[in-house]
């Protein structure tokens, strides 16, 4: 039995007012993960992730389909279900009138866990918050609620962990910290979903990779095969001044770096040509390993790309 079914499900938002439309959020979604799994759910903003994940935490309700969390279904079943998932959510949502052991008791106390208090100094000191432990939520900087987030959401040692967007504004040591610490929980056996815009987080941790676009699944896969079938390289490098309209179209530019996919030598030559006869000098040229990055922004421009948009 998967750990997750989610069964062709939809989401439509009715329209806000009059004269406005219903928005189709998710449109027949189906994918399993399986126990123990480390899967990752990527796709732009407004994909439909974060309705996803609510769906499957029971805050709203899909349209049409169903989701089980180990044969659980996340309405009709909703105390089983929920009690199987540990859920990180996006929006940093809390109460502050608590200190952080506080918080974590009266979480463990909803899920019915007694005698917490070893699990609690373990989850504390594990995600670095040994000595906040007695601050007041509303003391604490953006990044420390975050982990008592992560810290809350693990209290009750679920079998799956949901993690959306967690590292999203934070800082290097919490995402490091954050991942040694998930990744030994998996090692263990819990099963991980995780949304992420830092594709080479997913790249790392993900064994396995599911894209949304505009609410439908454009890729399902094993992140190896992912990264096997890209493009299989990359020309990267240097420019100053307007980047010719025909590279534009494929390029990923970060400042100064342009990165464009090849498939041979040919289009390596008539890339460079492009910029050369548009004045303008390449600098540091170099050709590498496509990466999860490159191939997220392939399957997400399918459908616009043109084949021989270089030429
Ligand atoms: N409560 C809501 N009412 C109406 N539209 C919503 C609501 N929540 C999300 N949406 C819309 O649904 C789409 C998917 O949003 P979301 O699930 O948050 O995407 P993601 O997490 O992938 O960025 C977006 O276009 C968003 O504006
Ligand atoms: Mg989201």
């Amino acid at each position: 039995m998967p750990a997750l079914s989610f069964q062709s499900v939809s989401k439509t938002y009715p329209a806000k007012q009059a004269g406005t439309a219903a928005f189709r959020a998710l449109d027949q979604v189906s994918f399993d993960v399986q126990e123990g799994e480390f899967f990752g759910l990527l796709g732009p903003n407004g994909a439909g992730k974060t309705t996803l994940i609510s769906i499957l935490a029971g805050l709203t309700r899909a349209s049409q389909g169903q989701v089980l969390v180990h044969g659980h279904n996340v309405q009709s079943d909703y105390a089983a279900a929920r009690r199987l998932l540990g859920v990180v959510p996006q929006e940093l949502v809390f109460d502050p009138f608590f200190t952080v052991r506080e918080s974590l008791k009266i979480q463990s106390g909803y899920f019915g866990v007694k005698k917490n208090d070893a699990w609690i100094d373990e989850l504390l000191d594990s995600l670095g918050l040994t000595d906040k432990a007695n601050a007041n939520m509303r003391q604490l900087s953006g990044g420390m609620k975050r982990r008592v987030l992560v810290a809350q959401a693990l209290v009750h040692k679920p079998r799956v962990i949901v993690l959306d967007e967690p590292t999203a504004g934070v800082d290097v040591e919490l995402r490091q910290t954050l991942w040694q610490f998930i990744a030994k929980l998996n090692k263990q056996g819990h099963t991980v979903l995780l949304t992420t815009h830092y594709l080479e987080e997913a790249e790392a941790l993900c064994g396995r990779i599911a894209m949304l676009k505009r609410g439908q699944m454009v890729a399902l896969e094993k992140t190896s095969v992912l990264l096997k079938s890209a493009t299989s390289q990359v020309l990267r490098f240097k420019l100053d001044g307007d980047l010719p309209a025909a590279v534009a179209a494929v390029a990923r530019v970060t400042g100064r770096i342009v990165q464009v996919p090849v498939n041979n030598a040919l289009d390596i030559e008539t890339c460079l040509n492009t910029v050369r006869s548009a004045g303008l000098v390449a600098e540091d040229v170099e050709i590498r390993q496509a990466d999860l990055e490159d191939v997220f922004l392939e399957v997400m421009n399918r459908q616009q790309a043109q084949s021989g948009a270089l030429a």
